[in-house]
C-alpha cells in the first residue's frame, strides 16, 4: 500500500470536520436497488465514518474497515456503538463472514485492482449487493473557480482525479461500473447521480480542499495551498477572488455517482 494511501490519518480530525456528509438519498437508492431489507454491511475504507453513519443510523449492522488506525479512532466518535471496526486494508480482509451489502465511499480506487471483484463477491451473501460512491465536487461560480485555479497553479496543474481504468469523462458508464460490467462475478450493473448544491464558507472550502489534496497542514494555516483563508473571498464568489472580507460562500453542486451492483450469486 502506498504512503499516500495511509496519509489520511494525520488529518483525521480536519477530514471529519470538512468532508460533507452523504445524503440520505444514497441510502434510499441502495436499499431500493437491493429490493429487500439489508441487515448487515461491510464497508471498505470507512475513514472517519461519513458513510458508515448513513447506514448504521438506519438499522444496518455495519462492519467498518480501514487500514488507518487514526481514521478509525475518529470514526468511533461519530458512529453508533453497534458499529464494528476492523483495521485492515481491503486486500487483507479474509473471507469468512458474509454480508448483505458491501460498499465503499470514495475509497475503492485505493484498493488493488487485482482480484478485486472476486474478493468482493466472496464477502457477499447470495443475492447480496455491492455499492460504490464518490463525491466529485464542481465549483458553481466561475469567479471562484478561476481564483482556485490561480491559487493552485504554482503547485498543481489540476486536482482532477483521472479514472482508474482510463474511462473518458464523457462516457455514459463510469468506473467502477465499467469494470463491473466486465466482471464475471456481478450482474445488473446500474449507475446513478445524486446532484446537490452545497454552500460552504471560504474557510470550510479551503479546509476541504486541503484534505482532498492530502496536505497535512490544518485549515487555519492554509497558506500551504497558496491561499489565505482569512481572506475569505479567496474561495468565495467575489470578482477579484482575493480581497473581500464579507461572509464568504463557495457554492458547489455535489455529485455522487453510485454504482449499486447485484452479485451474480456465486
Ligand atoms: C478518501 S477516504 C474516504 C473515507 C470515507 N469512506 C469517506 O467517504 O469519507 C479513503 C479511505 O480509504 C482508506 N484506504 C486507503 N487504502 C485502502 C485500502 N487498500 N483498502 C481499504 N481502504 C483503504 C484510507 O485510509 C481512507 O480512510
Amino acid at each position: 500500500m502506498s504512503g499516500r494511501a495511509l496519509s489520511f490519518g494525520v488529518v483525521a480530525e480536519a477530514y471529519e470536520r470538512f468532508r460533507p456528509e452523504y445524503p440520505v438519498e444514497l441510502f434510499d437508492m441502495v436499499m431500493a436497488y437491493a429490493g429487500h431489507p439489508v441487515r448487515t454491511a461491510l464497508e471498505i475504507g470507512a475513514g472517519t465514518g461519513k458513510a458508515t453513519r448513513l447506514f448504521a443510523r438506519r438499522g444496518v449492522m455495519v462492519t467498518a474497515t480501514d487500514p488507518d488506525g487514526a481514521m478509525l479512532a475518529e470514526l468511533r466518535k461519530h458512529v453508533p456503538r453497534g458499529v464494528r471496526t476492523v483495521r485492515a486494508a481491503f486486500e487483507d480482509l479474509r473471507p469468512g463472514e458474509r454480508y448483505g451489502l458491501v460498499y465503499a465511499a470514495a475509497a475503492l480506487h485505493w484498493t488493488n485492482p487485482r482480484g478485486r471483484w472476486s474478493r468482493v463477491a466472496a464477502l457477499l451473501e447470495p443475492g447480496g449487493v455491492f455499492a460504490s460512491c464518490g463525491g466529485p465536487c464542481q465549483l458553481a461560480d466561475p469567479a471562484v473557480e478561476e481564483a482556485v485555479r490561480a491559487a493552485r497553479a504554482p503547485f498543481l496543474e489540476s486536482d482532477e482525479i483521472p479514472s482508474p481504468d482510463g474511462t473518458p469523462p464523457d462516457q455514459e458508464m463510469q468506473w467502477p461500473g465499467t469494470e463491473l460490467r466486465q466482471s464475471e462475478w456481478f450482474t445488473d450493473v446500474q449507475q446513478a447521480v445524486i446532484e446537490r448544491r452545497v454552500t460552504m464558507s471560504a474557510r470550510d472550502y479551503v479546509g476541504s480542499s486541503l484534505h482532498r489534496l492530502g496536505l497535512s497542514r490544518p485549515a487555519d494555516r492554509g497558506a500551504s495551498a497558496g491561499v489565505q483563508p482569512d481572506h475569505a473571498g479567496t474561495a468565495g464568489p467575489s470578482r477579484d477572488g482575493s480581497r473581500h472580507h464579507r461572509p464568504p460562500r463557495a457554492s458547489a453542486p455535489r455529485r455522487l455517482i453510485t454504482t449499486p451492483t447485484r452479485s451474480a450469486g456465486r
